[in-house]
């Protein structure tokens, strides 16, 4: 780090300077948890840059969107895994822990999907599950499993998963990964779910149930996309806490912090203690064993066409230097 930062130019000046010198070396080296970065294939193929750090920086890696339902399986009964094949063939190559995104959501699903009867979706979704986690059995630590399920009052999110197959989909869709893949770890994830409030209630009352019921989930992933335009949530590391003590792990999955344009030194140092808030939140509570941010560098970042007006949402900027972000993650372990 230090000779990376002293390479650099005056803004790095002023962050080695903010920096203490404990703040060297690659994220994953000052933690027992998995560091871990969305990583998008086409960036990996073209880009050298990107590829060196996230190599350096981070030991874990979840396809942003190579492995949704709508990108391997957008004609039915015509695969394409090229993308997700490539990312798991780095991963192998470069020894990093891949984290599966998603086997079943609502967004980002093909079109037939959509138009089929309760019966016929019943046999697709099982289909799709046993072939998607069976290609990369053993290979994937981690499966977000069901992804986005509920509403922000806790009520069931109207997907065509739960309007046509009924409450049991998602105790089915666990089953039928782990049929596919008994070693990886089952998730089910969320946004808003960080602290305490009507969804992430919702989500501790579902996975304290199916554990009850015998059902194979072992974890709770928050994805963690927080705004500057919003307060810190309440009670994050007592809600990480309280899924803990249900006997699953937690996994930070999409970590990112919205700025509002533009960009000034006050909210690097906000979205700095966002980041480290989270992160220490995480490190508090020994089954929080993830953290990974969604994307890495501001040059390829989901957030400018989602959300207008806001950006510089990750912990490197377009020139893949660290923010203040990156050093506090790198200071507090
Ligand atoms: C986003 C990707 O980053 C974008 O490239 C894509 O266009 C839309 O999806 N929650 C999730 C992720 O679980 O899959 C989403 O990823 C971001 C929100």
């Amino acid at each position: 780090m230090r000779t990376r930062l002293a390479a650099g130019t005056a803004v790095l000046l002023v962050l080695t300077l903010a920096a203490p010198a404990s703040a060297a070396g690659p994220l994953k080296h000052n933690t027992t948890r998995w560091v871990g970065s969305a990583v998008a294939a086409q960036h990996l193929a073209a880009e050298a840059d990107y590829r060196k750090v996230l190599t350096r920086e981070f030991d874990s890696v979840t396809p942003e969107n190579e492995m949704k339902w709508g990108t391997v399986e957008a004609v039915r009964g015509q695969y394409d895994w090229s993308g997700a094949d490539a990312i798991v063939a780095y991963a192998g190559k470069t020894g990093k822990s891949i984290r599966g995104h998603t086997l079943l959501w609502h967004s980002q699903l093909p079109d037939w999907v959509g138009g089929l009867e309760a019966a016929e979706l019943r046999g697709v979704v099982r289909e799709h599950i046993a072939v998607e986690a069976g290609r990369f059995r053993g290979k994937i630590r981690a499966w977000d499993v069901v992804n986005e399920a509920f509403n922000e009052d806790g009520t069931r999110r109207q997907t065509v998963f739960q309007t046509k197959l009924g409450d049991g989909y998602i105790a089915d869709a666990f089953r039928w990964a782990h049929a596919a893949d008994p070693k990886a770890k089952l998730y089910i994830n969320d946004y808003n779910v960080e602290g305490l409030n009507a969804k992430s209630d919702a989500t501790y009352e579902l996975v304290k149930s199916l554990r009850r019921q015998g059902v194979p989930i072992h974890g709770v992933g928050i994805q963690a996309h927080l705004s500057l335009m919003y307060g810190f949530p309440e009670g994050v590391r007592e809600n990480i806490a309280r899924f803990a003590a249900l006997g699953v792990d937690v996994a930070i999955t999409e970590a990112d912090v919205r700025i509002p344009l533009p960009v000034t030194p006050e909210k690097l140092a906000s979205q700095a203690d966002y980041f480290g808030r989270v992160w220490d939140a995480c490190h508090a509570v020994k089954r929080c064993v993830e953290f990974t941010t969604w994307g890495f560098t501001d040059r390829h970042s989901w957030v400018p066409d989602v959300f207008p007006g806001e950006g510089a949402a990750c912990l490197f900027d377009e020139n893949l230097r660290p923010k203040p972000a990156y050093h506090r993650l790198n200071r507090h372990r």
